[in-house]
Parts: C-alpha cells; sequence; structure tokens
C-alpha cells in the first residue's frame, strides 16, 4: 500500500472548563487512529488545541477574575498537560489566540468577501452564548430557550456582516448524496441532511457587542466587529497548516482524512465547515465522525452534581491503557454511553486481565516449565485456526477507519479466543509426555498469535502492547506490521522474556454501609427526646404536602434580586412551572440546567419581586452554605416524594 497524508484533527476545546472524559474520549479516539495509520506506514499529522474567543469566555474569565488572555492561558495550558500526560501523539497544538492563527483567519475572511460571500446587514435574533449558535423563534423551546443545551437565549440586534451560507445549500446535498460516508456515522448523516433541506438561512459571522476575538481585515476599517467564534474556530483546522500565514505550510495534508467530533457540534462541522471551504475553493475533507455522549452512572455530567468524571483520576487508579481500552471498546462510535466504575472494572478484569492476560501468562508459563523459554517449530497443524485468524484479519483495517472500533476490538478479542480454546483442547500438560514437539508448535502457534495482536493492539493500548512485544521478542513497527499482519510472515525461533501481569485485577469496592446498618437494627434505642410532645405530625398530615421530581430546563436572572433566579421547571406537566429560588449566590446556571430538583408542587402561587412563583424547590442551608435537594439517580419527572 502506498504511503498516504493522513490528517486527523479533534475538537478544539473551549478554554471555560478543565478537561473530562467526553473531551479525552474525542482525543484518544484520534490517537488511536493516528498511531494505527503509523504503522501502516502513512505520514500522519494530529492536530488538537483549545479555542479562546468569543463572549462565552469573554464571561467566564470576567467570572474568574481574570483578563480573557490570562484565563485562557491558563486553562488551555491544562488541555496540553493532560494530553501530553495522556502520551497524546499531536503533532501541533493550535490556540486561536496564536498570532498565525488569527493572521490566517483575516485572510480567509478577506478571500470570502473576494468571493462575493459576505455582506453587511443588521442582525436581529436570539443567541446562546454556551453554544456561541443563532436560533430562529421557532428553533427556541417554550420561545426563550435554547434547543441545544436549553439555556436561556438572549435577543441581539446589531449590525453585522453575514456569510451567504443559503447559497450553497444545493452543493451541500449533493455533497452528501455523493459521499455517503462522508458524515459517519449513517444516522447522524441523516439528520444532517434533513437539517439542509429544511432550508438554511445565510450566517451572521461578525459582532460589535463584544470585544474578545479576531478583528475584521484592517482595510475593511470595521474597528467594533469581531468575528463570530465558530467562523474562526473551524479555519483552525487549515490555518494549523499553514493557511494564509505560512509560505513553508503543510497544506499537503489538506484535506483532512478525518475530523472527529462530538454529536453536540456535528451541525457546525457538516454544514457550516464544508460551505466555507467552498468559498475559500479549497477541498472538502474526506470524514466527519460524529460520536455519542458520555453519561456518569447513568446521568448527565455536572459540577452541582459533583459527578463529572475526571480523565486524570480514572487513568492514576486504572491505567492509561486499561481506560483508552474501555473507552474504545465500551460503546459503538455515534453511540452514547455511560461511564461507571463497574464497567470500566469489568473491562478491566474480563477483557484484559481474563482473556488477554491470560492467555499471554500460560504461553510464558509454559515455555518456562517446558522449554527454559526458548523454542522453535516451522509445523502447521494448526491450519484450521490460521485460517480463520487471517480471515479477522482481513477485515481490521476497514473496521478502523470506518470508526468500528469496537468491531476491531471484538474481533481481536475473537482471535484470543481462538489460542485460548486451542491450549485447552490440545492439553499440553498431558502432551507434554508423550509428544513435546506438537506442544513446541502449539507455543509457537500461541507466540505467533500473541505477536500479531501485540501489533493490532497497538494503537488501543500503547504501552502494554510494547510491553508484551518485548517479552516476545519483537518490535512494534511499521516494518512488522507490514511483516506479520499483511504478509503473515511467521516467526520459527522464541526466546521469552518473564514479565510481570500486564493487567492485575481489580476488586470492585464494596458497599460498606450494609453491615453497620444491621448492628444498629440490632442494638436497643435509647429514647429520643425530639420524638416527644405535641409538635410531632401524623403521616395523613405529612401526605398532604405534594412533592415531585422536576427537571430545571431553563434560567434566568431576576434582574432586581442578586439572590433569585428565575427558574423554569418541568414536572412533567402541560408546560414547565416558573420558580423563584433564592440560590442564585450559591449555583451558577450551568450547575443547574438539565439537572433533577425536589419540588413542593402543591403551594399556593406566591409574587416574588412582581412575578409568580409556581412552586418550591428543597435545599438545606447551614452555617456553611446551601444545597439543594435532589434524587440519588434521575427519577420520572412528576414521580412523587414519600
Ligand atoms: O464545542 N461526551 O468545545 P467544547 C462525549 N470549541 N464527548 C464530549 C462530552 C461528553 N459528555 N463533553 C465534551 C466546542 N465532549 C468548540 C469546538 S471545533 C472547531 C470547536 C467532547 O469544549 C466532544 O468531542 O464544548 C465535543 O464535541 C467536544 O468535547 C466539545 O468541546
Ligand atoms: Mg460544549
Amino acid at each position: 500500500m502506498s504511503c498516504k497524508n493522513i490528517y486527523i484533527t479533534t475538537p478544539i476545546y473551549y478554554v471555560n472548563d478543565v478537561a473530562h472524559i467526553g473531551h479525552a474520549y474525542t482525543t484518544i479516539i484520534a490517537d488511536a487512529i493516528t498511531k494505527y495509520s503509523k504503522l501502516l506506514g502513512h505520514r500522519t499529522f494530529l492536530l488538537t488545541g483549545t479555542d479562546e474567543h468569543g463572549q462565552k469566555i469573554e464571561q467566564s474569565a470576567k467570572k474568574n477574575g481574570k483578563t480573557p488572555q490570562e484565563y485562557a492561558d491558563e486553562i488551555s495550558a491544562t488541555f496540553r498537560n493532560l494530553w501530553n500526560d495522556f502520551k497524546i501523539e499531536y503533532d501541533y497544538f493550535i490556540r486561536t489566540t496564536d498570532e498565525n492563527h488569527k493572521i490566517g483567519v483575516q485572510n480567509a475572511f478577506r478571500k470570502m468577501v473576494e468571493n462575493g460571500d459576505i455582506y453587511k446587514d443588521k442582525y436581529s435574533g436570539n443567541y446562546c452564548v454556551s453554544c456561541e449558535a443563532f436560533f430562529s423563534d421557532t428553533q427556541l423551546i417554550d420561545g426563550v430557550a435554547c434547543p441545544d443545551c436549553g439555556k436561556v437565549t438572549s435577543v441581539l440586534e446589531e449590525e453585522s456582516y453575514f456569510f451567504k451560507l443559503s447559497k450553497y445549500s444545493e452543493r451541500l446535498l449533493n455533497h452528501y448524496k455523493n459521499n455517503p460516508e462522508f458524515i459517519l456515522p449513517q444516522s447522524k448523516r441523516n439528520e444532517v441532511i434533513a437539517f439542509v433541506e429544511g432550508g438554511l438561512k445565510d450566517l451572521s459571522v461578525s459582532r460589535t457587542t463584544f470585544d474578545w476575538g479576531i478583528k475584521l481585515p484592517t482595510e475593511m476599517n470595521e474597528n467594533s466587529h469581531v468575528l463570530y467564534v465558530w467562523l474562526d474556530a473551524l479555519l483552525n483546522y487549515i490555518t494549523a497548516l499553514g493557511y494564509g500565514n505560512n509560505e513553508n505550510s503543510k497544506m499537503e495534508f489538506w484535506p483532512a482524512k478525518l475530523h472527529l467530533v462530538g454529536k453536540d457540534i456535528l451541525r457546525f462541522h457538516a454544514i457550516y465547515w464544508p460551505a466555507f471551504l467552498m468559498s475559500l475553493e479549497l477541498p472538502l475533507p474526506h470524514h466527519i465522525g460524529a460520536h455519542g455522549w458520555w453519561t456518569r452512572d447513568g446521568q448527565k455530567m455536572s459540577k452541582s452534581v459533583g459527578n463529572v468524571v475526571k480523565p486524570r483520576e480514572v487513568v492514576e487508579t486504572y491505567g492509561l491503557d486499561a481506560f483508552r481500552y474501555f473507552l474504545l471498546r465500551e460503546v459503538p462510535f455515534g453511540q452514547d454511553g455511560d461511564f461507571s466504575e463497574k464497567a470500566l472494572i469489568n473491562r478491566i478484569n474480563g477483557d484484559l486481565s481474563n482473556s488477554l492476560g491470560n492467555i499471554l501468562n500460560r504461553l510464558l508459563g509454559m515455555a518456562d516449565k517446558y522449554f527454559s523459554m526458548k523454542f522453535s517449530s516451522n509445523s502447521d497443524i494448526f491450519k484450521n485456526e490460521e485460517n480463520e485468524i487471517l480471515k479477522i484479519i482481513s477485515n481490521l483495517e476497514d473496521y478502523m477507519f470506518k470508526l468500528q472500533i469496537h468491531k476491531y476490538l471484538e474481533d481481536i478479542w475473537e482471535i484470543l479466543s481462538i489460542g485460548n480454546r486451542l491450549i485447552q483442547n490440545s492439553e499440553p500438560w498431558k502432551k507434554i509426555k508423550t509428544n513435546p514437539a506438537e506442544v513446541e508448535a502449539l507455543l509457537n502457534f500461541i507466540a505467533n498469535l500473541l505477536a500479531k495482536v501485540s501489533i493490532l493492539l497497538y494503537s488501543i493500548t500503547p504501552d502494554s502492547s510494547k510491553e508484551m512485544a518485548k517479552s516476545l521478542g519483537i518490535e512494534i513497527s511499521a516494518e512488522t506490521y507490514d511483516k506479520f499482519i499483511r504478509k503473515n510472515e511467521k516467526i520459527e525461533s522464541f526466546e521469552l522474556k518473564m514479565i510481570p501481569p500486564l493487567f492485575p485485577r481489580f476488586e470492585e469496592k464494596k458497599n460498606e454501609t450494609i453491615e453497620t446498618k444491621t448492628e444498629i437494627v440490632n442494638n436497643e434505642l435509647e429514647p429520643l427526646e425530639e420524638l416527644n410532645g405535641d409538635g410531632l405530625i401524623g403521616i395523613d398530615q405529612f401526605t398532604k404536602t405534594t412533592m415531585k421530581i422536576g427537571k430545571i430546563v431553563a434560567i434566568d436572572e431576576v434582574a432586581k434580586s442578586k439572590k433569585l433566579y428565575k427558574l423554569r421547571v418541568d414536572l412533567g406537566e402541560k408546560r414547565p412551572r416558573q420558580i423563584l429560588a433564592g440560590i442564585r449566590e450559591f449555583y451558577k446556571p450551568d450547575e443547574l440546567l438539565n439537572t433533577q430538583v425536589c419540588v413542593v408542587a402543591n403551594l399556593q402561587p406566591a409574587k416574588l419581586m412582581g412575578l409568580v412563583s409556581e412552586g418550591m424547590i428543597l435545599a438545606v442551608k447551614d452555617s456553611e452554605g446551601l444545597s439543594l435537594v435532589r434524587p440519588e439517580r434521575e427519577r420520572k419527572l412528576g414521580s412523587k416524594l414519600s
């Protein structure tokens, strides 16, 4: 196969928050495909970085008492450090505040102007700062909330430059039609097509109400405008290669082989980005791969619930390779996934320790016991098994590049079971007395099988694959990939090296509270003063209060009050209720949005600051602050508390 230039990108992450499992997921997939492409002998370029402009970042910086640049410097470094510690082999880490990027973006904008795709007009409509996206009135939920993230949008009315997005509808639709694998997976492709068929409006690409962005080219004399953050951000994929800013550009890597993104930002990548590229007269990327969304223990991750999975902590406890394996094996690309320690431990114990670790241990154990680690054979008595394995291997490349990495791994585990079964059925511990040559042939077969597996797994579990290869006495490189995977060359003689177990088992954490509880029940109870006297009520009185589970679906500040939020809480009724809650000093909007709370639902409506409140949210307040009372697990909206 000839050597190709393969360019793979991750999104550039916003610097308003530190990295969590979702960011690690996208970046690790990108890294795995890059490593795999290198083994195939291709020239690769992996790009990641941070997205640092826009209103959202400007606001976050302000909240943290920093200038946007200080703030961006700080958070951008945390992403870079994480990827370094995770040994992500990126070739370039772009920041949208880099001078080169800014120059490239301005030159791209000039080109769009030259090509007649930019005009000035007035924008009036709704904007979601959190998504940095525009929405028409009909797209909003309840006329106020962002259809993507649920937060309250603001109304903009300002002078703005527009990009003629509508002009590209037909060309986009044709492109989707003629390139069925442009958007992966298929299900996501259909969503994009439906969206474009619904009609595209021109896109507002400049803003005048804040400063934190790239200025328009100076000759346009438009000092009050900054470029729309998504125009700025998407262009990173070419400015990183030197587009518009560097004569020694690496544009030979363009078009990208793959832009990896989460489903949340597919629309920007599959509609705006190709239209921008058409305007710049550049070829379109080969694939845009949109993966699904990670939750934790079945719940949306949020800072206030405190359930955000921090990738660094997982890796410190369970190891980098186990984490990489889990992410790529657990969820088919494109589907949503759930992270739980239990699921992770199951994968480690079941797949990594039992199947993979076990076969290597068996090989090393028998090699040591029967042949002092050295053996040699050129027999082909296991032809059937070999053919099965070759058949499996012939599909693997396709799986990887079509982003069916879970299938890729499933099939490698099929190879391992072929090996484990063969050992079981051959009963070498019996045969060693009667037919040592057959046992030697078996060990040779298993060692060759594991040599292949170590190379094939390298892109997913690099460190342990290298360890495994070392114990087998082979290297992992494009050369050995070619020899052992493509050409099925076999190694005749082995001299193995003992290594410690690759993936030790983890015990599942036991729920320690269970035993203590029984002890209390068996003890005699001391009388409690609080349980005497007139203040006590009967159950009938308690049940007069109806308390229900609700979800906060929109949040607004109340202008004249520092304490109040105006919330919309969905109790599963005809419409969400409006509830005023004095929790503004304790929670930021994104800690509340889309989270569940407990609501007193049969209170008489009351008016606060001239606004109606249709319920009360349960919270606990003490000298240390306030926290909301929430169900331990997500419940159906409207479920009653008792
Ligand atoms: O959108 N599950 O940046 P961002 C899966 N700056 N993936 C997740 C995730 C989750 N729970 N949370 C985050 C932006 N991600 C823009 C991108 S690109 C030109 C500009 C991952 O910091 C996933 O890849 O909000 C998602 O698309 C990305 O992080 C969003 O990162
Ligand atoms: Mg986001």
